[in-house]
This record gives C-alpha cells, sequence and structure tokens, in this order.
C-alpha cells in the first residue's frame, strides 16, 4: 500500500547523479502528490480569476472554490465554522497576525507572555518584536532534561502570576526534538486565569490527527506546505467569538467594506484578514490537499496506522544506528515518543551555524549525502533557544512524510556511515 502512495508522487522518481531521491527532509516542506500538482493546473486552466470580486462565471466559480476550501480546513480541523479559518501564507504568519491584532489589543506593561524553549524562531521573534513597543515580560516554559516541557513550572507561574498572564503560545510537535506537547493540558491551565492560547501546528498536521474544539485552544495556526498542499497556503484557526474582536493585521481588498477619506468599514470574518488578492490557487489546492490526505490515511487505515508507519520509520532509524558512538541523538532515544523528525549530531563534526569552530566541519558529510540524493536538513532548524538550552551545536535532521520507507532509511544510514568513515 505504501507503495502506492510513494507512487504518487512525481519528484520520488527523479534522480539525482544517477542516485533515487532519498527525500527526508519532509519538516522543512513536504512533496506533493500528483493529485495536487492536477488540481493546480486544473485551477489555472479552468478557473483562474480573482475572488470576491467580479461577477462572470469563473470568478464566481474561483470565489465558491475559494469559500469551499475554507469549509473543507475547518472541517479537517474540526472548527465550528468556515468563519473562523484565515487563509494566511504559513504557520509564521498565522503567529504574526496573532501577536499583531490579539497581543496589541490585549497587552501592556507588566503582563506576560508565555512560550517555551523549544519555540520556533516564528513563535519567538513577533513576541519579541511587539515587546519592545509595549514592554510586557516574556517567559519560557523550560524544557527538561527528558525532553519534556515543564508543565509544573508553568502552574506554579499562574499561581504566582496569575492574571498578569494574557498569552500563552506553544508548539504542538517540536521540529528538532520530536516531542508532542500536552496542548490540551496547557489550554486548561491558561484558561484558569483567561489567557488566550495558541498552538503552532506546523508540524503536527501532516502527524496527528488535530481537533481545535478537543484541543480547546483559542488559536491554531499550520503550514499548508507541510501537509502536503503546496507552499504559500497556510492556515491560522481563530475561535469566532475571538476573531470577530480583533482589528484588521492588513488594510486593502477584500477586507474591507466600504472607504472614504476618513475611514473605512471592515469586512466580517475571516475576509477582514485577507487583505489583497491572495494566493488563490495555494488556497484552493489547500482543500484539495487535505482531501488527498483524509483519503489516503484512510486507506491505510486510519490516524493509529500513519502513527504506526511514522514510528516503524524512527525506529528503523534507531535500530540502524544503535551502538554506534559517533551518532548523538538530540531529543527522546525512542521512537515511541518522537514524531517525525530525528536530530542529531555526529561526534568530532560541526555543522552549519556552529559558533564554536574547533570540531570537523560537517559541510562535506552534508555535500556526500546531498551528492547521493540523500536530502536532509542540518542546522538550528529555526529553534536556536533550543538548542543553547541543551549546549548543543546546530544538529542534522530526518524528518519523513507520508512517502516515506525503511528503504529511505537504510540508503539513508549507509550513505552516513560511509560519509562519516571516510572523512575520519
Ligand atoms: N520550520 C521548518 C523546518 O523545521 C522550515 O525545517
Amino acid at each position: 500500500m505504501l507503495k502506492n502512495i510513494r507512487d504518487q508522487f512525481p519528484i520520488l522518481k527523479r534522480k539525482i547523479n544517477g542516485k533515487r531521491l532519498v527525500y527526508l527532509d519532509s519538516a522543512a516542506t513536504s512533496q506533493k502528490p500528483q493529485f495536487v500538482i492536477d488540481s493546480i493546473s486544473e485551477y489555472y486552466k479552468k478557473y483562474n480569476a480573482n475572488i470576491h470580486r467580479s461577477s462572470h462565471v469563473i470568478a464566481k466559480e474561483a470565489t465558491t472554490m475559494w469559500i469551499d476550501s475554507h469549509r473543507k480546513v475547518a472541517n479537517f480541523i474540526n472548527a465550528d465554522s468556515y468563519k473562523e479559518i484565515v487563509f494566511v501564507r504559513n504557520s509564521t504568519e498565522g503567529l504574526n497576525l496573532i501577536a499583531n491584532t490579539y497581543g496589541r489589543q490585549n497587552l501592556k506593561g507588566g503582563d506576560i507572555v508565555v512560550l517555551s524553549e523549544m519555540e520556533h524562531h516564528s513563535n519567538i521573534v513577533p513576541w519579541l518584536i511587539l515587546q519592545k513597543e509595549i514592554g510586557f515580560d516574556i517567559k519560557y516554559i523550560p524544557v527538561s532534561e527528558e525532553y519534556d516541557l515543564d508543565i509544573g513550572w508553568l502552574k506554579e507561574l499562574i499561581k504566582n502570576g496569575g492574571s498578569r498572564v494574557k498569552i500563552i503560545s506553544v508548539v504542538h510537535i517540536s521540529n528538532v526534538l520530536g516531542t508532542i506537547n500536552p496542548v490540551k493540558e496547557i489550554v486548561e491551565i491558561g484558561h484558569s486565569v483567561g489567557a488566550f492560547v495558541m498552538v503552532d501546528g506546523a508540524q503536527s498536521i501532516p502527524h496527528i490527527k488535530v481537533d481545535v474544539r478537543d484541543i480547546g485552544c483559542d488559536a491554531f495556526v499550520f503550514s499548508g506546505h507541510k501537509v502536503y498542499a503546496p507552499t504559500g497556503s497556510g492556515v491560522l484557526y481563530c475561535k469566532e467569538s475571538i476573531l470577530g474582536e480583533l482589528n484588521p493585521f492588513m488594510g486593502g481588498g477584500e477586507m474591507i467594506l466600504s472607504v472614504s477619506k476618513d475611514s473605512f468599514e471592515a469586512n466580517d470574518i475571516p475576509w477582514r484578514f485577507e487583505a489583497g488578492t491572495p494566493d488563490i490557487e495555494s488556497g484552493i489546492c489547500l482543500g484539495s490537499a487535505l482531501d488527498w490526505f483524509e483519503n489516503v490515511v484512510k486507506e491505510m487505515g486510519g490516524w493509529d496506522k500513519l502513527r504506526e508507519h511514522d514510528v516503524e520509520l524512527l525506529d528503523a532509524l534507531f535500530n540502524e544506528f544503535d551502538g554506534i558512538e559517533w551518532f548523538k541523538v538530540f531529543g527522546k532515544s525512542s521512537a515511541k515518543e518522537r514524531y517525525g523528525v530525528l536530530a542529531f549530531n555526529i561526534e568530532g563534526f560541526s555543522f552549519k551555524g556552529c559558533k564554536e569552530k574547533v570540531k570537523m566541519d560537517g559541510s562535506s558529510i552534508v555535500e556526500y549525502l546531498s551528492k547521493r540524493g540523500i536530502a536532509v536538513r542540518e542546522g538550528f532548524h529555526c529553534a536556536e533557544p533550543l538548542h543553547d538550552r541543551f549546549k548543543v551545536g546546530p544538529t542534522m535532521r530526518v524528518s519523513v512524510g507520508i512517502y516515506n520507507t525503511k528503504e529511505d532509511i537504510q540508503v539513508f544510514a549507509k550513505t552516513l556511515k560511509e560519509a562519516v568513515l571516510s572523512s575520519y
């Protein structure tokens, strides 16, 4: 069955220097199945028109598809209504949107915004920018030696800081550690003092069933391109009662109902947050990609089977490097406790961005893999504070998608071992 899934991805038939492409960088972006590629082409062949504006046939069709795609996303994550779904370009834009609307409207000096030590830069920097303007405090939920969030610390903060905690924004699954965070519990803790709780689902959306109503979060963001949809598609989910109270993020286009020289009347949600001509084809094809993904997960036997597939791949990776001294795992050492990614260091080598220059240059290893068609990522993975927390330099990261097989893992492991042994 998995062979059949893999066959749906034309790029995986590509050869690089005569070797087949072994794509193990899905946490950076996923590959696209033929179904999604066809839906992009179909859009341009049949429906390409601006949305919400003209009244001709194809403009109306494109607008209907745009709205339908919002509905598909709402169903996919179990939101109450498409009105809670704002199309953005990526998770980063969703996080920035909330910082600049909810954050700017509700924060004042002395308040606390809670993040965690395992956040992606896109859930740190927007808050740092806003902090300069407003002067609130930012506190980070520590990551324990076992690579879990210290929920006891958060409870203590809430006990002492109570009503000062206005916003909690945390990652669902770390893009480096692969740790899954207890977001439902974090939401309950945050809501006990009336805090707004946002979850960054960039890495969870392609690996687990996300149900925003079950999580109970006030906002949730994800990138379409990590879940087999085109780049330029991303989602901000925000509860209708909150989104409806937010000021616009950007001005122009469909976010407006009427304008005079002195004022404007903003449109209803979600369009109030979709200023200008959006990335129409990507937004529409996000809906197609989610249809495709749901079908494939169903054919596999459900979300548990998808999880089994991910665990089997990481388990195979752990087995390949079992007992190998130079392979230093960053994060939990059990496939069952990791979701989709395995970051590691290679003893004696340093990767791009390393602050100490005492080690051997790992770029030769990266180059060795790359020339042989193997795609992995190295660096801080936009999570430098997490690496600093553990005094770990930049890491190499393997990340898997629905199309990967154990053979991919074997080819990667064999090639990495060759690369390291030939570099000593
Ligand atoms: N955030 C993406 C990654 O982890 C780009 O690679």
